[in-house]
């Protein structure tokens, strides 16, 4: 059988991992900080009819600058964008991506402080960017001194700041946004995949004026839509101008425009659980501290938790009660999605089993 080893596979990717989070399609997932509450009946049927009006045309190429997709994007975000600053993608991982085919490649460095989001050093490699992820500081933290000192020692071409932060659910001050972005001459990117479950400031506030400030936005998590794959931006318009470079032509499928059209409209909806997965997640927090585990503070609708001696256990034992959480990087630690009401009550009726017969 032909191995990875025996194909004329790029130096730089023998030996590398796929990103490969482990997918449980029955159960309780709460491995992937999806949003469990899905998308409400209302949204699916105006969903269904905007692709149906697709479909006599799905013989055509679909609009290549999704304009009608762009000007909802820039209304729903406010803070008076326009149509010429929004880009979207097939998630934000695609985001990403092309932000470093535009802004890395050979020679130039991209940094992040971690532990933070697990595709950052993929994408780094996948287009020939080096990666340096520096560490946080106590309890996860960043202040704007030690964000800038790092980045005039690294002098990055591409900073990515993720808000709030993955695995950890860290939020950060805007005032470290805005430092970073003085003392980078490189692309900063704010990653705010989670930003609707946290009450902090967008730094979207930011853009007048910051012509390499990116903010980089997913459907994925608080939209209920993983599955459709949309992420989005919001910069300048010179920084859409050389996403235009390097993507491919005609990215977003009709289908995939069409779904995100009728979501966006129906945004309300499609957001009317994000509260209840706040409250959701303090009321977790509380009880897992009961247990003496550690719950770091989160702004995401997911919770680093830590203090087990035997996480790989834990994670087993949930697993084989049909419940999936997320291994991490951080020692004794678990990540855990906030799922619906229902999912966290068998959570939380697990991990007691979980930790004291098998911890
Ligand atoms: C911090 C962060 N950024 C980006 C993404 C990518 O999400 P998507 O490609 O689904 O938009 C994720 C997904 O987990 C994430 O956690």
């Amino acid at each position: 059988m032909t191995s990875l080893d025996d194909l004329p596979l790029r130096a730089d990717l023998r030996g590398s991992e796929p990103y490969g989070a482990p997918q449980l399609l029955d159960g309780i997932q709460l491995n992937v900080n999806e949003n469990s509450y899905g998308v409400p009946e209302s949204v699916q049927r105006r969903i269904s009819s905007e692709i149906e009006k697709t479909l006599s045309n799905l013989h055509r190429y679909p609009d290549r600058e999704f304009i009608e997709l762009r000007e909802l994007l820039a209304g729903f975000l406010g803070y008076d964008l326009e149509l010429a600053q929004i880009w979207a993608a097939n998630g934000s991982n695609e985001i990403l991506q092309q932000l470093h085919q535009a802004f890395g490649g050979p020679g130039r460095l991209a940094i992040s402080f971690g532990p933070t989001y697990s595709m950052y050093p993929v994408i780094a490699k996948g287009t020939l960017t080096d990666y340096k992820e520096l560490p946080r500081e106590e309890g996860f933290t960043l202040s704007a001194s030690y964000v800038v000192e790092q980045i005039k020692a690294n002098n990055p071409s591409i900073v990515i700041l993720c808000n709030p932060n993955n695995p950890t659910g860290t939020a950060i001050e805007l005032d470290v946004v805005e430092a970073a972005y003085e003392a980078t001459e490189g692309i900063l990117i704010v990653d705010e995949a989670y930003a609707e479950f946290s009450d902090s400031e967008s730094a979207i506030s930011l853009l007048h004026n910051r012509p390499r400030l990116v903010i980089s936005r997913t459907m994925s998590k608080a939209f209920a839509f993983a599955g459709v794959r949309l992420g989005y931006m919001a910069a300048d318009p010179a920084v859409i101008d050389a996403m235009r470079l390097v993507r491919l032509p005609y990215h977003l499928s009709s289908l995939t425009q069409a779904a995100a059209r009728a979501a966006v409209r129906e945004s309300e909806t499609m957001l009317s659980n994000v509260r209840e997965i706040s409250v959701q997640r303090e009321r977790v927090a509380e009880e897992l501290k009961k247990l003496d585990l550690v719950v770091y503070p989160s702004k995401s609708n997911f919770l680093l938790v830590g203090g087990f001696s035997n996480p790989r256990a834990v994670f087993d034992y949930l697993l084989s009660n049909g419940l999936i959480v997320r291994k991490t990087t951080i020692d004794s630690a678990l990540r855990i999605t906030i799922g619906t009401e229902e999912e966290n009550n068998r959570l939380l009726e697990l991990m007691p089993s979980a930790i004291t017969s098998l911890d």
